[in-house]
């Protein structure tokens, strides 16, 4: 087994590594590790990862990596964000039988033929991998390499954040190291609060996710906190006192047009910036509005009338735009200095964030996953009077 001292950085895999969610999220967590190496075929993804870390990914189907290669690196963790595609409600949920799905299930049947395999695991995927064929596949095979796992199913929502956006996440940990509360092992859980001693874990796994997101609900945020400055539509008096609405290239650019709201205005998602709640932005956001992600009313002095917002001629009233990139990397809680680089045109950077993840969710379980290890690793050092090496 791969070993690490505490003074040592964790080495550790990104594969899938997109636009780097799961970097910032290492980062946000405060993490003492190095990302050794990054995988990713996508050649857009890899202009904007090499713009805001200075490193430019393998690039290269993850397919074709063999267990040798991957044991140059010898690294303790492994983070995935596979394709959803194959799992996506949307999709044709083919499943395993997707090619998009044997990248993923081919890295995995790597583990039992390396020397140095790793001894943590995080996948990230949609709901709906959780009943997936490949699912069963993969806790066959952490099964046979002797992980304990645990499961979530968890959006922003939980964590203050106004945004709808479920993901299902595994922990994995290679014995003899183990998970701080074990009483959690081996269940899929729709709440995270891991850290404190919850013994009742039936009561956890049993809680269903609508009555966790109600719950969340009132914690949440306002979406205003997430708006570019200047982004609302304000009224101004004129020289003749008369009202009138200011607007900018910024609205120009971002205005849904009232063709598409004639069109589609009784399907789309209309938020306030006084809103708690918005829908997942996916990577057709801006090409198509039905089901991609939900609008801005920016003339919020209409929100007392939001009874008839699903009334057509009342929605070309109220200044619908489109949440801009920036935006959309704030719900994704991705940090204030995080930028595309010129190149990458507008639709690109919805369909690459719309691939992304959540840092405020992916950030305080990647802390859950390595941190107990710390604390195991330290406990097994003092046992032995010394550091492992
Ligand atoms: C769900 S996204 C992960 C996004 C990433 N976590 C982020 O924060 O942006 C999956 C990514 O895997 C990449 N991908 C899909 N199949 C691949 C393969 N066989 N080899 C390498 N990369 C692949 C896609 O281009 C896509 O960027």
């Amino acid at each position: 087994m791969a070993e690490c001292t505490t003074e040592e950085q964790w080495r550790i895999l990104e594969f899938y590594s997109g636009i780097g969610g799961m970097r910032y999220s290492l980062m946000r967590a405060g993490i003492h590790g190095q990302v050794v190496e990054a995988f990713e075929i996508n050649d857009r993804a890899n202009d904007v990862y090499e713009h805001n870390f200075g490193h430019r990914p393998f690039q290269g189907n993850i397919q074709s990596l063999s267990a040798a290669e991957l044991d140059k690196y010898a690294a303790h963790a492994w983070l995935l964000s596979p394709p959803c595609q194959p799992y996506t409600r949307q999709g044709l949920q083919k499943d395993s039988a997707d090619a998009r799905a044997s990248s993923f299930i081919r890295i995995l049947e790597l583990i039992p033929q390396m020397q140095h395999p790793p001894i943590m695991l995080f996948v990230e995927n949609v709901v709906g991998f959780e009943i997936s064929d490949t699912h069963k596949r993969m806790i066959a095979i952490f099964a046979k390499t002797c992980f304990v796992t645990q499961e979530y199913i968890l959006s922003p929502l939980q964590f203050t954040i106004p945004y709808s956006r479920p993901r299902y996440f595994c922990l994995a940990k290679r014995k003899p190291l183990c998970f701080k509360n074990p009483y959690l092992n081996f269940q899929l859980l729709h709440r995270f609060t891991p850290l404190a001693a919850l013994k009742d874990s039936t009561m956890m796994a049993g809680c269903p996710p609508e009555e966790v997101e109600e719950e969340c609900y009132l914690s949440c945020q306002p979406i205003r906190n997430f708006l570019e400055a200047g982004s609302l539509m304000v009224f101004e008096q004129d020289c003749h006192d008369k009202e009138v609405k200011r607007s900018g290239d910024f609205f120009e650019k971002f205005a849904v047009p009232h063709s598409l709201i004639e069109r589609w205005g009784s399907a789309m998602d209309v938020v306030y910036p006084c809103s708690k709640r918005c829908c997942c932005f996916t990577k057709s956001y801006f090409r198509y509005v039905k089901g991609t992600g939900s609008l801005l009313a920016t003339y919020e002095n209409l929100k007392d009338e939001a009874g008839k917002s699903n009334e057509i001629c009342f929605m070309k009233d109220l200044g619908l735009r489109y949440f801009t990139p920036g935006e959309v990397a704030s719900f994704h809680s991705f940090p204030s200095d995080f930028s595309f680089p010129e190149h990458i045109t507008i639709r690109q950077r919805y369909a690459l964030l719309g691939n992304s993840l959540s840092i405020a969710v992916v950030a305080p379980l990647l802390e859950y996953l390595f941190t107990d290890l710390l604390d195991v690793i330290e406990a097994q050092n003092s046992a032995v009077g010394g550091h492992a090496t």
